[in-house]
């Protein structure tokens, strides 16, 4: 019996260990087409996969996103690129000049990407496949774009490494629903509270997880984790593709 799509979604947790068993290239179409039928603000179609087989460039894009080994070996790896370089080309060709830079556009194609993203994962994952984003290219954004050759208006958004599951880790618990839906105004007097007992949750989740290594709520990590500068290469990086310029 099919699983119904609610349950499968809620079955989700990230993947960073394959088997070897390979994912036909048809399957990896499946996907691709599967992304493609997510909805698209304004029918722009703002997003290009980079499926990367080459083993040098894989080990190379591991290694930019942080020494992220599951990057190389992988059956599968795909680049999510926002990209409105077609556009300036479909512009030129139709003898348009194409006003590009604007954030409302970024903002676009990024969500664009990750429309796309997300329907290939949820198609992966009903083919009894397990995914993991990485957005650790993100690091070293300007050599990631230099080998995966990325012309003017298409950055890489992140990454996504596809394969058969080796491994069964347990659900990420989420954030109480009273944190996440408001009605008609937004109101967080209890939030504070509900995320305190939600800390417990994440906590008990570490601990069966990491056999009691890693023991923190989820408020901890936010709170050590935004402390950090977040990779503060991108406005300038962007702006250098392109984007993000008024
Ligand atoms: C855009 C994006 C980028 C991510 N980048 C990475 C990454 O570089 N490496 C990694 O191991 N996981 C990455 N993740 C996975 C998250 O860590 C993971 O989704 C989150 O911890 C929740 O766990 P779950 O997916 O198992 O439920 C990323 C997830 C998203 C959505």
């Amino acid at each position: 019996m099919t699983q119904s799509v609610i349950e499968l979604l809620k079955q989700h947790r990230s993947i960073r260990k394959f088997t070897d068993q390979p994912v036909p290239q048809d399957c990896v179409e499946q996907l691709i087409e599967a992304g493609q039928a997510a909805a698209t603000s304004s029918f722009i179609q703002a997003c290009t996969v980079i499926q990367v087989n080459d083993p040098t460039k894989r080990t190379a894009l591991a290694s930019y996103a942080g020494n992220q080994a599951y990057v190389a070996s992988a059956p599968v790896f795909l680049v999510f690129c926002a990209d409105m370089h077609r556009h300036q080309r479909i512009c030129e060709w139709h003898q348009a000049e194409m006003l590009s830079g604007f954030t409302e556009q970024f903002i676009t194609a990024t969500v664009d990407c990750a429309l796309f993203a997300q329907n290939s994962a949820i198609a992966a994952e009903s083919l009894g496949m397990g995914v993991v984003y990485i957005g650790g290219l993100r690091n070293q954004i300007e050599q990631v774009s230099e080998l995966l050759q990325l012309p003017e208006l298409v950055y890489p958004v992140f990454g996504m490494c596809i394969g058969y599951p080796d491994q069964n880790p347990e659900i990420k618990p989420r954030l109480p629903l009273s944190v996440v839906l408001k009605q008609d105004v937004y109101e967080d007097k209890q939030d504070l509270a509900a995320i305190e007992a939600y800390d417990e949750a994440v906590r008990h989740y570490y601990q069966t997880r990491t056999g009691g290594k890693k023991v923190m709520g989820w408020s901890d990590q936010i709170s050590a984790m935004l402390v950090k500068e977040a990779r503060p290469h991108m406005l300038d990086y962007l702006q250098g593709q392109g984007f993000l310029k008024r």
